[in-house]
């Protein structure tokens, strides 16, 4: 493949949540496709191995450790990326969490930390990041929504309502800013294989919702590998996906389709 072939040669990305699991992928995929990457994530020596990964295998990439959910930790990450980079052509919100608890039990603390790392953080780095992108012509955003988005599960309230608010808050920006040639879309996967979705699974087999692999191959033919995801984010973010604006793509192998 040659420098100006690959699919994000020349751009300028910042991926949240990049130091483990689809973001990581995400990253490593995306650098390998020609992108700079900034990798923003709490996890500071994950977050360096990735940006070093990267640089060994001949890309450009730094870590900046940042907690997305706080705004001066987001504008002082934004405003690291734009001095090292110049610019930044795709922005994809990926950092979340999960609480698997069920609404009784859940506190107002527990709603509110919820909301602030899954939905105002992507509120904070669209914000932020939006600026320069109108002032550069245009680029892209991915917001990591969830099938939980779409379809709820018990024990997941708060966490089916984040994700639902992402979805929301997708359409919102792709419909505010079209005409400013900025697209934003959400990628929706089932079950992943990363640390989030290992302990999710976990925790719904222990109250006794069925997430054996027999019940996840019922579910979606088997777990989803991160790097499929990051496929998925990768048509998102290129040209490809030009006309694809104010989406949801799901990544679950039929689950939403049969349910
Ligand atoms: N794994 C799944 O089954 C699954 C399915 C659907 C959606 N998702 C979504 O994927 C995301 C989780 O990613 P993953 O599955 O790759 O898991 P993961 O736990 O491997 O990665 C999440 C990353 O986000 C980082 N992070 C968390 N809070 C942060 C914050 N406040 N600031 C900066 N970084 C932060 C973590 O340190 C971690 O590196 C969430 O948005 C989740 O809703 C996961």
């Amino acid at each position: 493949m040659t420098e100006s072939s690959k699919r994000l040669a020349g751009k300028s990305a910042v991926i949240t949540g990049g130091a483990g699991g689809m973001g990581r992928a995400m990253c490593l995929l995306f650098a390998a496709e020609g992108a700079r990457v900034a990798v923003l994530d709490v996890q500071a020596a994950q977050g360096r191995d990735v940006a070093a990964e990267i640089g060994s295998a001949g890309g450009e990439a730094f870590f900046i450790e940042a907690d997305v959910s706080q705004s001066a930790q987001v504008e002082r990450a934004v405003a690291e990326t734009l001095g090292r980079f110049g610019r930044i052509d795709i922005l994809c919100n990926h950092a979340g969490t999960l609480l698997v608890q069920s609404l009784i039990e859940t506190t107002e603390d527990d709603w509110d930390r919820l909301m602030a790392v899954n939905v105002k953080s992507m509120f904070l780095m669209t914000r932020a990041v939006l600026p320069g992108m109108i002032a550069a012509g245009g680029g892209v955003i991915v917001n990591t929504s969830s099938i939980s988005g779409m379809t709820a599960a018990p024990m997941e309230s708060a966490y089916c309502t984040t994700k639902g608010a992402v979805l929301q808050l997708t359409r919102a920006i792709a419909v505010e800013y079209r005409d400013k040639n900025i697209r934003c879309n959400a990628l929706c996967p089932a079950f992943v294989r990363t640390a989030h979705g290992l302990r999710e699974i976990a925790a719904l087999n222990a109250l006794g919702w069925d997430a054996s692999e027999q019940g996840i191959a019922r579910l979606q033919g088997r777990i989803c590998e991160p790097e499929e995801v990051a496929r998925a984010a990768l048509f998102l973010a290129s040209d490809d996906a030009c006309f694809v604006n104010g989406a949801s793509l799901v990544v679950d192998n039929t689950w939403t389709a049969a349910s």
